[in-house]
């Protein structure tokens, strides 16, 4: 079992480095298994939304844990249909019935809805003042989003959820946010499998005894980022917790940082285009 740091987000809770993301996993029993052996593995964090419709799942899983619940940190989020109707203390109410916890550790704006998500951020805030979120963020978030965000609200997101990986090299973004105390977590931190038969990745992992999803994942948290892969099958699970214990020279580092080619695995949702 892996011992998984943490990075300290600006509200001082504690989130890990590294965590379980259940996106897709719908199975039957397939959230609850991935779950169980996540946290055999050590990962204490898991990031669901209640656009994954697996929220249930994930709280029974949670239920049936040895892991006290002060020990966890679960994330859920916000989608656009709510933010779009306005009613997302409806939303967050039953996101939390669903995952059968009175509070999440992170509650997070899914995406930018045009229009929208300035109000859905003031309703976030009351949430978080309400004690049943210990931390609000964001996710999707350009630059310029952050920026009419600061101009309403006094509150920083904790956390800016965003694609990032070798292939999509955010640095711009990544050092915005971490300038004005904005954790960065890497969504589809694999890339979805893109980046697995690079060289430089090939490479580097062999002199450390690790695969490329290992180098991937740990040049990330090399940079402070928090990362989710997702995964449903056990030895997946345990060898993307395993990037604790080794650490990549500067070079291999820039060696990496230039493999960027802009490239997105996870597209914008339909009602966004
Ligand atoms: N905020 C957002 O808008 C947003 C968007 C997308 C994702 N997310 C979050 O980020 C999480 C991760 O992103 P993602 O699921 O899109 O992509 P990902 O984590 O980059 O990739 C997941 C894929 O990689 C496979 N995989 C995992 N570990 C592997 C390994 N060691 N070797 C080979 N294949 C491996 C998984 O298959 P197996 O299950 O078979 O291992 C799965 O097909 C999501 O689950 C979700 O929680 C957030």
């Amino acid at each position: 079992m892996s011992v998984i740091p943490s990075l300290t987000l600006n509200t001082q809770d504690k989130m890990p480095l590294l965590g379980l993301g259940v996106y897709k996993s719908t199975g039957p029993n397939e959230v609850e298994s991935a779950i169980s052996h996540a946290l055999e593995s050590g990962y204490r964090l898991i990031d669901t939304a209640s656009v994954y419709k697996n929220e249930e799942g994930v709280g029974r899983a949670i239920k049936a844990a040895s892991v006290p619940r002060e020990e966890l940190f679960i994330t859920t989020k916000v989608w656009n249909t709510a933010q779009r109707i306005g009613n997302v203390d409806g939303a967050f109410e039953r996101s939390l019935e669903r995952l059968a916890l009175d509070y999440v550790d992170l509650y997070l704006v899914h995406w930018p809805v045009p229009g929208c998500y300035l109000e859905t951020w003031h309703m976030l805030e009351k949430i978080y003042a309400s004690g049943r979120a210990k931390a609000i963020g964001v996710s999707n978030f350009e630059i310029q989003n952050l920026e009419e965000l600061f101009q309403v609200s006094g509150i920083v997101p904790a956390v800016n959820q965003i694609e990032y990986h070798p292939l999509l090299n955010q640095s711009e973004l990544c050092k915005y946010c971490q300038d004005r105390g904005i954790a960065v977590q890497a969504y589809a931190p694999l890339a979805r499998g893109a980046y697995f038969s690079k060289d430089t990745l090939l490479q580097i992992g062999k002199k450390y005894g690790k695969n490329p999803a290992q180098i991937g994942l740990r040049w990330m948290v090399q940079k402070g980022i928090s990362v989710i892969p997702k995964s449903s099958q056990p030895e997946h699970i345990q060898s993307n917790s395993e990037i604790f214990d080794f650490e990549l020279t500067d070079i291999e580092m820039m060696a990496i940082d230039a493999l960027d080619e802009k490239f997105r695995s996870s597209g914008v949702p339909e009602d966004l285009r």
